[in-house]
């Protein structure tokens, strides 16, 4: 892509085609190019929540943020700890709605972030699991602690592979309730595939993928990202790190 930003002349030009600086299409163009190099540059890996660090873009987890809120789940279950920063995000909804709780899992759950997560002032409202997400006795053991009829949100965000998602989809999404979603984040890794940090083979081997062919194996599932409560502008697309990523249980 050729980009040609001339704020004198309040311009982009993107492949020869000239935008209004101050449209929605150049905002589209300007923050899809802000994400890709922010995703190189690592910027996701800068924050932390209540003290812990997550590995998150901020957007993502508003976004995510609107649809806890929405939904009021009584159970949250994570794949995907590392530091705790999204157990301890989802907790701290949980705790600020007077609901709900997380179970979180992880392949390695090392003794300093077990620790911190442990003695977090939410931690009573977080079990650890350690093991691979797709083995079954980790899945089993999950489903051993929801109750008939709690409603369940399930964001998956440990190996992004498109066979572990996959495999993921399969084992984790028939503990979602109709109406929640089970979220396959960082699909974006199917554009960063000539980016520094990517990797070729990312345009088929990603999450995002593995959502659209669960979805069109699985119809009771539909990408369907949870809409704005509050939207006072002219815009409509998600700022994300997770495209194609929420999948909606519909029936
Ligand atoms: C991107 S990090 C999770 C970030 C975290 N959710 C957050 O927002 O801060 C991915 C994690 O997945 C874990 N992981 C990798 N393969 C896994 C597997 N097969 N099962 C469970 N966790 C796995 C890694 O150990 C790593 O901690």
């Amino acid at each position: 892509m050729k980009l040609e930003i001339d704020t004198e002349a309040n311009a982009v030009k993107v492949d020869g085609k000239t935008l209004d600086l101050y449209s929605d299409e150049a905002f589209s163009v300007l923050s899809d190019l802000w994400v890709r190099v922010g995703w190189n540059q690592k910027y996701s890996y800068s924050f932390s929540w209540l003290g812990v660090p997550i590995i998150q873009l901020p957007e993502d987890m508003i976004r995510y943020q609107e649809a806890v809120w929405e939904l009021q789940p009584d159970v949250i279950v994570e794949t995907g700890v590392a530091h705790g920063g999204s157990a301890v995000f989802s907790a701290s909804l949980c705790r600020l709605m007077g609901k709900g709780r997380v179970i979180a899992v992880d392949i390695e759950i090392r003794p300093h972030n077990r620790k911190r997560i442990e003695e977090h002032p939410f931690s009573d409202l977080i079990t650890l699991i350690e093991g691979s997400s797709t083995d079954a006795s980790v899945v089993e053991n999950i489903r051993s602690q929801i109750n008939p009829g709690e409603k369940v949100l399930v964001v998956l965000d440990s190996d992004h592979s498109y066979k572990h998602v996959m495999d993921e989809l399969e084992a984790y999404s028939s503990l979602v309730t109709v109406g929640s979603w089970i979220v396959a984040t960082d699909g974006l890794m199917q554009d960063l595939t000539d980016a520094p940090r990517g990797r070729g083979d990312w345009d088929v081997d990603n999450p995002a993928k593995a959502a659209r062919d669960f979805a069109a194996q699985n119809p009771q599932f539909k990408i369907e990202p949870p809409a704005w409560p509050f939207n006072e502008s002219t815009l409509s697309k998600n700022i994300t790190h997770w495209p194609d990523a929420w999948l909606r249980r519909t029936g």
